[in-house]
């Protein structure tokens, strides 16, 4: 289709494409000219119903880089009203005639519904606890660069799978793409019926982290919980926080990824997280590549285009 609202529905040919795009922009990112013209003319919006450093800020680049008219509206999530005023917003920027719309929002299907209201193409950056597709091809562009391949590699997803919409767009296009995906965690940070997503899971970080190739941690979202998700910080920390010792149980190899933001001390040790294991920098360079593929690939499905 014209949008990218997430991996669900890409095929691994179409994965697999997008990643060998994205290598291209790599090269042209690391060059002193780094602009191209594919955008020339065109209008992209990035409007972030929800805080965001990484995404907003490389989708930005991105856009500038293929030489689109980049416009960022920054919205407080507090005075939205959800449904109503969504609908409002799109058919509002939908009459600025632009090209492209990025869009984050804290309701999972929100990005979908304002897709439904506008003629431009839309790409989700994120919706509540389902996806962030883009998040998901950065981190198999990572993976690839770094041990090869992705068939074959058993990748251990750790942490707060139940509100990781970062989980969910890996679970799926690592699966696709032939990988061995565990998710780590405990039952309360599990959401049900995650056994059928064709994962192992496993409930404590020796057996889940065992034979790793990577270990991916995701972020205790604690605004999304409202009860007792975890004892406290401290013993989370303790069971499922990633430290020197607990990394020892994967692959002498393994490599540690982390989408960001990161809580040092809660779900990742500092001295991992920028320890010679750490791939999560190289996360971000990877997201500016990711996202010119993205909005390349869109560009070419644009009318006149
Ligand atoms: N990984 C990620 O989506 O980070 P931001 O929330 O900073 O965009």
């Amino acid at each position: 289709g014209r949008d990218l609202l997430g991996i669900e529905g890409l095929s691994a040919p179409e994965i697999v494409g997008l990643l060998d795009l994205a290598e291209e922009f790599i090269v042209l990112n690391r060059q002193i000219e780094k602009k191209c013209t594919t955008l020339r003319g065109r209008t992209q919006i990035n409007i972030f119903f929800e805080a965001s450093t990484r995404t907003q800020s490389s989708f930005e680049i991105a856009g500038k880089r293929l030489g689109a008219d980049v416009m960022n509206m920054s919205v407080s999530s507090s005075s939205l009203k959800k449904g109503e005023t969504l609908i409002d917003t799109a058919i509002t920027l939908n009459a600025m005639n632009p090209d492209i719309l990025v869009v984050r929002h804290h309701a999972s299907g929100a990005v979908a519904l304002l897709a439904r209201k506008v003629d431009c193409c839309v790409v989700n950056a994120g919706d509540g606890a389902h996806e962030h597709p883009t998040q998901a091809l950065l981190d198999a562009l990572t993976i690839r660069r770094n041990k090869g391949r992705i068939a074959g590699l058993t990748v251990a997803i750790c942490g707060d799978v139940l509100h990781s919409r970062v989980a969910r767009s890996n679970i799926l296009l690592l699966g696709a793409l032939g990988a061995n995906v565990r998710v780590v965690a405990p039952s309360t940070l599990l959401p049900a019926g995650i056994e059928n997503f064709g994962v192992e899971v496993h409930r404590s970080m020796a057996s889940g982290l065992d034979g790793a190739d990577i270990v991916m941690m995701l972020r205790l979202q604690r605004e999304r919980m409202a009860g007792s998700f975890i004892p406290s910080v401290k013993e989370y920390f303790h069971f499922y926080g990633l430290d020197e010792d607990k990394l020892r149980y994967a692959r002498p190899d393994a490599l540690v990824m982390h989408p960001g933001p990161m809580n040092r001390g809660v779900e990742i040790d500092s001295g991992v997280a920028d320890g010679p294991q750490s791939l999560i920098r190289e996360q971000v360079e990877m997201g500016v590549a990711v996202r010119m593929a993205v909005l390349d690939a869109l560009a070419r499905k644009l009318p006149n285009a």
